[in-house]
């Protein structure tokens, strides 16, 4: 393999030969699960898991089960070379790159659905989202073994799902939560804004904003519903179709009215045809 090249597993059974040969020699092994269109936040993840392991792999599918109907599966950026290229210069071992077949045999019928964390916010506003979150992830998991796996706070309720799954099915991982990477705005990276027009993405920091501004206010001791109903009069004000703005536990995300434990401020909502979420924690006061 030329120095340019990186391993590229495109089988389950490729992947499982090399995983066990590192396997063998006692090295611990990081998973990376990506849909690729490769950023510095996916980027953010590799490098925690190189820091915790000798191996790394990431895996680069997009996952048609976790897209509804009418959302964006077929418009969804596709970039595999250059993402190859940003695997490998990061310190990416292998990459597990299957196909649609590779992962969803003609017959295969199982759905992982995670009930409780997975329920409200984008589990009520995306439905069979978080099924296809879960099912894939499972069988990433069972697919790689790794020691460890690395999700983004980005998409915290995804992170606080995949958790509940490794426990729930007593799946043997440790699974990472990594810090969201922003651009200097504060926009949050993620792979959809590259659907974002020059007026759009002028305007899409304020969702950051927003929820700055509402975690200062709750650390202050302002109530909780009206805070909230001020940052969707603010967003709304502001070119935003809102799908939620709400203050959860943490850990669990059960709906909270008060700051008596660690919260966390979660947001979604559309810029034009972009469906933007972020959040960020909020301290008890
Ligand atoms: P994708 O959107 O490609 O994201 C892959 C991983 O990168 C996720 O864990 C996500 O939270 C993380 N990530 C994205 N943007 C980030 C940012 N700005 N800062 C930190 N981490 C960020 O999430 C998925 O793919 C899929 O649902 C997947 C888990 C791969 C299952 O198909």
């Amino acid at each position: 393999m030329a120095a340019s090249e990186i391993a590229v597993a495109r089988t389950v059974e490729a992947l499982r030969e090399t995983v066990a040969s590192w396997r063998g020699r006692r090295q611990r092994i990081g998973l990376v699960p990506t849909m690729g269109a490769i950023h510095d936040g996916h980027l953010a993840l590799v490098h925690a898991a190189r820091g915790q392991c000798e191996r790394v792999v990431a895996s680069l599918f997009v996952n048609p089960k976790q897209f509804g109907p009418s959302e964006d599966l077929a418009a969804y950026p596709r970039t595999e070379a250059a993402d190859l290229a940003a695997f490998r210069k990061a310190g990416v071992d292998l990459v597990f790159f299957p196909t649609v077949e590779e992962m969803y045999p003609p017959g295969f019928a199982t759905s992982v659905a995670v009930g409780g964390v997975g329920e409200g916010l984008d589990g009520a506003h995306r439905p069979g989202h978080f099924a296809g979150v879960a099912t894939v992830v499972a069988k990433l998991l069972l697919q790689a073994l790794p020691d460890a796996a690395y999700f983004g706070e980005k998409d915290y309720q995804q992170l606080i799902v995949v958790r509940r799954l490794a426990r729930d099915l007593d799946i043997p991982v440790r699974i990472e939560g990594v810090a969201t990477v922003r651009e200097k705005d504060g926009l949050a990276l993620s792979s959809r804004n590259a659907y974002l027009s020059a007026e759009e993405r002028r305007i899409a920091p304020l969702i950051y904003r927003v929820l700055c501004d509402a975690a200062a206010s709750l650390a202050q001791g302002a109530e909780v519903s009206a805070t909230l109903e001020r940052g969707i009069a603010t967003l709304t004000a502001g070119g935003f179709a809102v799908d939620y703005l709400e203050l959860r536990g943490a850990a669990d995300l059960a709906p909270m009215t008060g700051l008596e434990r660690p919260a966390r401020l979660l947001v979604a909502a559309h810029l034009g045809r972009t469906r933007l979420i972020d959040n960020i924690p909020v301290a008890p006061g």
